[in-house]
């Protein structure tokens, strides 16, 4: 039992992370049929997009589960920098037999100028609510924890960590530079401290008051009893859960994954999205993310030209430009029924 397990009435101290594009309704629910928490992510997408995945889950499973937004400074506009950026990317537009869109938009808007997201989260009560990206309001906060929501945040660094408990946030997810996805950095105008997971989350535990979640490279029970040893109280794994039949990836992106970390790294590029994140490299990260490219448009309005060149390479057959996040462990995954996957996890941690 650790202070997470009791928190959320959960056996497990295991949480599928939440994957914009890769975690369904099916992993969650059977990531928390379980006993671990399983999590959705609604970050972008709309409301009723929301209500839809949390009736999808509960069709599936009583347990608790957990729903995740994207807290990330509202995206400004600025037609000069999306066109600059559009000039940059038009050669490999071309050389798609395709043409750039004219301009670019926001995909999906923050949960902090989204009442109506905060309105399905209030009345459709899920047990958790995680944020990424940044700081809910404090309205936000007041209403979800008045449903009896408990409620998450991820950090990168101390500083955001103790800005989540002062926030009232019940759980911090420490979330080291090996994660796959998006980083969770609140502000990415700042120099980023890299701070890896062991490091992280002995700060955190050391540091706050609040429960500690380890994420980032936990790829097996091995790594999260050594998390937990660390002074976690438990494990979010993404890039473990990716192989899994009930994810959404893709053929591509199974397949590199496959592939074992044989020739096949990640890193980091924010050219992709706006935001910095990690994932298998392709030429967004060795080319379009190149120094010397000019600046890169808001977080998501970049998003936009990426997927708009994706589906342009991707309509000849060409996967240059598909965007396959995954952590440093990646190599790790192994490819079971999530459920399986968490007996699996929960006997390895109990071996140790
Ligand atoms: C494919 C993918 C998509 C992700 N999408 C989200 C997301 O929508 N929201 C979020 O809070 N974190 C997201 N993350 C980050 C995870 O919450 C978590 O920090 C990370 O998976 C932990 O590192 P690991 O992948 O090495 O296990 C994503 C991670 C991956 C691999």
């Amino acid at each position: 039992m650790t202070a997470l397990t009791s928190l959320l009435g959960i056996r497990h101290p295991i949480i599928q992370a939440p994957m914009a594009g890769v975690s369904t309704p099916r992993l969650a629910a059977a990531v928390s049929e379980a006993g671990a928490l399983g999590s959705i992510a609604v970050g972008a997408g709309n409301a009723e997009q929301a209500r839809a995945a949390i009736a999808e889950v509960r069709k599936l499973t009583g347990k608790p589960f957990n729903v995740n937004v994207f807290t990330h400074r509202p995206a400004q506009a600025d037609p000069a920098r999306e066109a600059a950026w559009l000039d940059y990317l038009r050669p490999r537009f071309a050389a798609q037999g395709a043409q750039a869109p004219a301009s670019l938009r926001e995909i999906y808007t923050s949960f902090l100028g989204d009442p109506a997201m905060l309105e399905v989260l209030v009345s459709e009560r899920p047990a958790v609510v995680s944020f990424h990206f940044g700081l809910p309001t404090a309205q936000q906060v007041e209403a979800l924890h008045g449903a009896g929501i408990v409620l998450m945040a991820s950090a990168t660094s101390l500083e955001e960590a103790r800005r989540i408990e002062a926030a009232g946030i019940d759980v911090v997810v420490a979330q080291g530079y090996e994660a796959g996805g998006h980083r969770g950095v609140f502000d990415t105008e700042r120099p980023d401290p890299a701070i890896g997971t062991l490091a992280l989350v002995r700060l955190l535990a050391a540091r706050l008051r609040i429960p500690v979640v380890a994420a980032g490279g936990i790829m097996d029970g091995q790594g999260i009893d050594a998390v937990l040893r660390l002074g976690a109280s438990g494990a979010q794994l993404g890039t473990a859960f990716i192989l899994c039949p009930e994810s959404s990836a893709t053929p591509h992106h199974r397949g590199l994954m496959r592939q074992g970390g044989e020739g096949l790294d990640t890193a980091i590029t924010a050219a992709i999205s706006g935001r910095p994140a990690r994932g298998l490299v392709n030429p967004f990260f060795d080319a379009v993310g190149a120094a010397g490219h000019p600046p890169i448009p808001d977080y998501p309005i970049a998003y936009d030209a990426a997927k708009a060149l994706h589906a342009a390479a991707a309509a000849r057959g060409v996967q240059d430009y598909s965007v396959n996040w995954a952590g440093q462990g990646f190599a790790l995954a192994r490819e079971m029924p999530a459920g399986e996957l968490v007996r699996t996890l929960a006997g390895e941690m109990q071996a140790r």
